[in-house]
């Protein structure tokens, strides 16, 4: 029996559903799909409204539409549609990585802001349909980048900061982006980030045509004629009056690179107004968001949890988001907590990680600051081990919090399964219900569909307004990756048990994709930049628990002939899947291994190679299929993982 923790009263109250609300509306949702969201997708404003509401198919060529005839504008939603009754009202609280910054912009500043932008770009011959990459710091410019792109229809796709400059220009590659916007130099944790420095490398690669460029520290960089210019100048000479682009409800938002079992990253495409409305219901609903509260979400925009629960869903909402750009633990580990105090956070949502780095330091440096506007607190990115539950609950939360532990994925586009706050009894673990209109069905390996109390792979049934339409440029992919495992469902990529009270419990991913810090990463990208070394002959790539990442990163590596192991030879390994993806790809722990696992027909068993990087070699499972049984005993005599 799990621990269970009713829903309080006093938030049931006040929130907009208690359980009750949240069964009959959930009922409709699903009964009654068309009536549902014919509703509720008025809470954007729509140009021309839609007549059509729901257009979709799992089936045969997978093609989904919602409110396909109707048209608006992202950035209107976010900001004009506001500037009446709340242009003063703050629309970003900005938290710079040092303590003595911060910054405070009303919708009417961050309108202007966005036109002068939009008109920058435009200026630069950027248009509707074209692609914009965004390779930012966590600077109110970066919400900028993305509402201007879309007031003009064009198509942003963000890189993350942390990415190299080889993973930035295949993403410029993949997006056939005309333009990059990002900044001379990041700041986290009182580090620099030499953006502009990667950033040259990719465009320079890519040949890329116009770069603008945001002075964040001031760093000496390079500023190529005919292609940089600097953002302030061009915003300086750009109007403040550009007029939002009507767009169809299905025209592209934005692209995000994600990570899959196989091959290069796809690019994730998601859409103007089903995205929208559905970022923003999901928003208010999940969060419990109201009138006036402060929400924080310290994810950064180079992920879709920066996209949908920083920029769209609250903006949309009219609510007022802070965007950090800082660490948890710069300059100190109360650093979270004391920005909670500094600008009276109500909601915060934040990673496992991150409370099991901070959970680590004690209670002392929450217990320092007050934290008392908290009222909601929220957790995504990975499952969420029941002790950091409790601590989060009761050291951060002071036991009068609900936490919502909400899951979803780049490509679902909001949150999916997730309680609510004033409806949902907890279960520390659990991601609890599904959200209005989402679907969720449990199937085993030959997709045989499963009843009441069980595990299984997690697929979806049917759509939602915010699901992703299709992989940038490769629709026959995004075909074959979500929707043939399982004919005519979504196939989520995860695990998951349902208990008896109908809750969902998400056990990790069933493919070749690891989950480090929250972060998604393919075991095949990791692997293909270590082969790319020179001294490498093969290597294999497994998750395995890491105490504060969730998962860390395995690897298996087997050198040319002629090569020798060394230590040094590993830290040039370590820094070279640095160099080549990122530092969020570095592997935690390297095997030697003069030979790896394989069946008789070749083919690299990974199961044996997880079991060992988990320190669990008494369950390896049957070997007797292996062309050389031998090599699994050298692999336990020399792992790396020893608890
Ligand atoms: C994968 C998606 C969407 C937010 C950031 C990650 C795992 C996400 C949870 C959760 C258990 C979770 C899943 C999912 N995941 N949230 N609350 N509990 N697992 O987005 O990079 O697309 O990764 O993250 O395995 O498939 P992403």
């Amino acid at each position: 029996m799990s621990d269970i923790y009713p829903v309080n009263p006093d938030i049931a109250a006040k929130a907009h559903a208690d359980n009750e609300k949240y069964l009959e509306m959930y009922k409709q949702s699903v009964d009654n799909p068309e009536e549902f969201w014919g509703e509720h997708g008025k809470r954007i404003d729509w140009f021309k409204p839609y007549t059509k509401v729901k257009n979709s198919s799992f089936d045969g060529d997978v093609d989904i539409r919602w409110f396909e005839d109707g048209t608006t504008n992202v950035a209107y939603n976010c900001l004009d549609r506001h500037l009446e009754k709340r242009g003063d009202q703050v629309a970003i609280i900005w938290e710079g990585d040092d303590p003595s910054e911060s910054e405070n912009i009303t919708y009417k500043d961050l309108h202007q802001r966005v036109n002068k932008l939009a008109n920058a770009m435009k200026a630069q011959g950027v248009g509707k349909g074209d692609r914009v990459t965004l390779y930012m710091p966590m600077i109110p410019e970066a919400a900028v980048a993305m509402l201007a792109c879309a007031r003009i229809g064009a198509i942003h796709a963000i890189v993350f900061g942390g990415f190299s400059p080889d993973a930035l220009a295949d993403r410029i590659k993949g997006s056939g982006s005309k333009m990059v916007i990002t900044a001379d130099e990041g700041l986290r944790g009182g580090r620099k980030v030499p953006l502009k420095a990667n950033a040259d490398l990719a465009m320079d690669r890519e040949g890329v045509e116009s770069c603008i460029v945001v002075k964040r520290t001031g760093g000496d960089i390079d500023m190529k004629d005919g292609r940089d210019v600097w953002y302030d100048e061009v915003t300086a000479a750009a109007s403040a009056d550009c007029p939002a682009e009507e767009m169809n409800a299905e025209d592209p938002l934005f692209i995000l690179y994600t990570s899959g079992s196989t091959g290069m990253p796809k690019g994730v495409q998601h859409c103007t107004g089903g995205y929208l409305v559905y970022a923003a219901m999901t928003h208010e609903y999940i969060f419990d968001y109201h009138e006036g509260d402060v929400y924080w979400c310290t994810a950064d925009v180079g992920w879709v949890t920066g996209h949908s629960y920083i920029v769209y869903g609250p903006l949309a909402n009219g609510a007022t988001t802070l965007m950090f750009e800082g660490v948890p633990n710069y300059p100190t580990v109360s650093r979270f907590w004391e920005v909670c105090d500094k600008h009276k956070v109500n909601i915060f949502y934040t990673a496992p990680t991150a409370i099991r780095s901070l959970m680590r330091e004690g209670k002392e440096p929450v217990e320092k600051c007050s934290l008392d506007t908290l009222r909601v607190l929220g957790s995504v990115g990975e499952p969420i081990n029941p002790e950091a539950w409790n601590w989060y609950n009761e050291v951060v939360g002071k036991g009068n919090c609900p936490i919502v532990d909400t899951w979803w994925q780049t490509e679902t586009g909001g949150i999916l399964i997730s309680p609510l706050p004033g409806a949902t009894a907890l279960k520390p673990g659990s991601a609890t219900r599904p959200f209005f209109g989402v679907e969720p069905q449990l199937v085993d390996n030959d997709g045989n569909v499963l009843e009441g109390a069980t595990d299984g792979n997690l697929c979806m049934t049917t759509s939602w307004p915010g699901m992703m339409r299709t992989c940038y440029g490769d629709h026959e992919r995004f075909k074959q990756t979500y929707f043939s495992t399982y004919a005519g469902k979504y196939f989520t990529g995860d695990g998951a048990r349902r208990d008896e009270d109908g809750y969902y419990w998400i056990t990790g991913r069933v493919d070749d994709v690891i989950n480090v810090s929250g972060h998604r990463m393919g075991t095949a990208e990791v692997e293909s930049a270590l082969v790319a070394h020179a001294k490498v002959a093969e290597a294999a790539v497994v998750g395995a628990p890491h105490d504060l990442k969730g998962q860390g990163i395995y690897v298996y590596v087997t050198l040319n002939a002629g090569e020798e192991p060394s230590d040094e030879l590993k830290k040039e390994l370590v820094k070279w899947v640095r160099q080549e993806i990122g530092p969020i790809a570095s592997p935690d722990w390297l095997q030697w291994s003069p030979g790896l696992p394989k069946t008789r027909s070749g083919k690299i068993m990974r199961r044996i190679l997880r079991k060992i990087a988990e320190d669990d070699f008494d369950a390896l499972g049957d070997t007797s299929t292996l062309a050389d049984p031998g090599v699994v005993d050298e692999l336990i005599e020399n792992r790396q993982n020893r608890q």
